[in-house]
């Protein structure tokens, strides 16, 4: 079964065709960084023009790809949130047209759970059930995932995203947007031990994650200490530190959740999962546990449409159609 995908949740214009929930066919991804890298971050409004102009050409450039045309496809399966309402709702109008005009089910896709689906696009997918760690820009959240249909939320952050504490403290040591690639980089040339930084815990809550506070001690050692920003020894050792404290707090709870389910089988996932240094400690701590740990490719850490394809094609599957007059949701 040929499902097209299709993703436009925050800045980047994605579609793909996947067979079966697991052979990608294409994935094409037009990134938007340069239009939002002035600013700082993303800005909604051009988000949305973006899509607007990229998606069909991405589209095509999907099916050319693939080898296949619109009448080839079986299903389509399209973003409906968490993210960006204008940015969604341009996928969303796209999809509902393909699916009412060639008279094909669609699937709305929730965009953390897609995220998990593209630790399923190889020739050895994980089994069921499993622990899954979403660390994105936006979000941050662990799932028991009993199945496709099925995924319990265990833990969540209570304030920023790993990405997003990536982001901003990319901003703070002033190396440009997007940040998460550029702290990555500068951190490979310091001691990650130099700064004493926290990795706060909430007692009665061991699976929330937080890491405002984090971002928060980044930008009081710069203010105390601004002469850092001009020492590029000491620029990498904050880099490394923080990036030490983050992997830290992901790496801690992702085995307590394992402990708590009972489970042995990590999934973890999201541009964040791109993380060299977070990728080197979980095979660590998986090779010394025992636990069988699944990481996606590079190039499906990122937002991408296959991911949404993968999950669509087990929803339509197991019957579940997205009605042509739903709507899109921003929190979820
Ligand atoms: O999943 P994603 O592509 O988009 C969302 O759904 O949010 O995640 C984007 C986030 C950004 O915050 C970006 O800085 C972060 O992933 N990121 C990284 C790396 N590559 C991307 N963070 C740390 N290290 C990286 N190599
Ligand atoms: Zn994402």
């Amino acid at each position: 079964m040929l499902i097209l995908g299709i993703e436009t949740s925050c800045d980047e214009t994605a579609a793909a065709v996947v067979e079966d929930g697991r052979r990608v066919l294409s994935s094409v991804v037009a990134t938007q960084f340069e239009s939002h890298a002035q600013y700082g971050g993303v800005v909604p409004e051009i988000a949305a023009r973006r899509h607007l102009e990229n998606l069909l050409p991405v589209l095509q450039g999907a099916l050319d790809q693939a080898g296949v045309t619109l009448k080839d496809v079986d299903g389509l399966a399209v973003t409906q949130g968490p993210g960006l309402i204008g940015a969604l709702v341009i996928g969303m109008a796209v999809a509902k047209v393909l699916s009412y005009t060639l008279k094909k089910p669609l699937a709305g896709v929730h965009h953390l759970q897609a995220h998990i689906l593209a630790a399923f696009l190889t020739e050895n997918p994980p089994a069921l059930p499993l622990v899954a760690l979403v660390v994105s820009g936006g979000h941050t959240n662990l799932y028991r995932v009993n199945s496709f249909l099925k995924m319990d939320l265990l833990g969540r952050s209570r304030d920023d995203a790993a990405g997003e504490a990536f982001d901003k403290v990319a901003k703070l040591m002033q190396l440009g947007y997007p940040g998460g690639v550029k702290v990555e980089a500068l951190a490979a040339r310091g001691n990650p031990a130099a700064f004493s930084l926290p990795r706060p815990r909430i007692a009665t809550e061991p699976l929330t994650f937080s890491f405002s506070g984090l971002k928060t001690a980044v930008a009081l050692q710069l203010k105390r200490h601004p002469e850092i920003l001009a020492d590029p020894g000491a620029q990498a050792d904050l880099a490394a530190s923080f990036q030490e404290a983050v992997v830290e707090s992901l790496t801690s709870r992702a085995w307590l959740a394992l402990k708590q389910t009972g489970l042995n089988r990590l999934v973890v996932c999201g541009g964040v999962a791109a993380n060299g240094h977070l990728r080197q400690v979980l095979r660590d701590l998986a090779a010394t546990a025992g636990t069988e740990l699944f990481l996606p490719t590079l190039d499906l850490c990122g937002d991408n449409a296959a991911m949404v394809a993968a999950l669509g094609f087990h929803l339509l599957a197991a019957g579940q159609r997205l009605d042509l007059d739903a709507d899109v949701f921003s929190r979820g």
